[in-house]
């Protein structure tokens, strides 16, 4: 057992849930900061394809968003990942991974990532070889595609073919 494993628990995300998984987007200064409302929406409607790490005192502390591709009931698309600063670097966003593919078992995992983020380069490259599963990147939205203002091209990485036996 991990540390990240040790003294969290990690389960689906509910609405109550929603506020908490907007300030970790917030704070990660990384991500895309969407609506409020869309990560309440997200914990109701896609809370099956999505997972949370809660703290000793239920308090969220790690994310991970995906839903199923509705034109490939076989691929889970993971949207945003996150764990608090403090809890960084122990293996969590690697567990949330793990436990979301075990729990909805998908035949490929795919993400979009800009260039230059090493932790997220890192956590999937090393997520398909742990699984020995074949990873392939293509740019899927360049950066002429956004209308809002300069935006780092999105890099589609997708894994796969994973195999899964559903947890029970
Ligand atoms: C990306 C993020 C979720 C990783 O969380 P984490 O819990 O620290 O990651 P883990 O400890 O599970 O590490 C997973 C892998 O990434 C590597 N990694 C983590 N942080 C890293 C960093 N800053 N630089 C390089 N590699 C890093 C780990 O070494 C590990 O690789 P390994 O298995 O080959 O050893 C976290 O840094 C974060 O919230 N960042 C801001 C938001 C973001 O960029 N999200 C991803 C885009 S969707």
């Amino acid at each position: 057992m991990t540390a990240a494993q040790a003294d969290l628990q990690i389960d689906r995300p509910a609405v109550a849930d929603g506020a908490a998984l907007w300030r970790m987007a917030r704070d990660s200064k990384v991500l895309d900061l969407n609506s409020s409302y869309s990560y309440l929406l997200w914990c109701r409607d896609f809370a099956a394809t999505s997972a949370v790490a809660r703290d000793e005192h239920g308090e969220p502390v790690g994310f991970v968003t995906g839903y199923v591709r509705p034109d490939r009931p076989g691929t889970l698309l993971v949207w945003q990942v996150a764990v608090d600063e403090a809890q960084r670097g122990r293996g969590l966003a690697a567990a949330l991974l793990d436990g979301l593919v075990a729990r909805t078992a998908p035949e490929h995992v795919e993400t979009t990532i800009t260039p230059g983020n090493t932790a997220s380069e890192r956590l999937f490259t090393s997520f398909a070889e742990r699984h020995g599963a074949r990873l392939e990147r293509e740019v899927l939205f360049d950066t002429g595609l956004f209308p809002d203002g300069p935006h780092d091209p999105e890099v589609l990485y997708r894994i796969g073919p994973l195999s899964f036996t559903p947890a029970a």
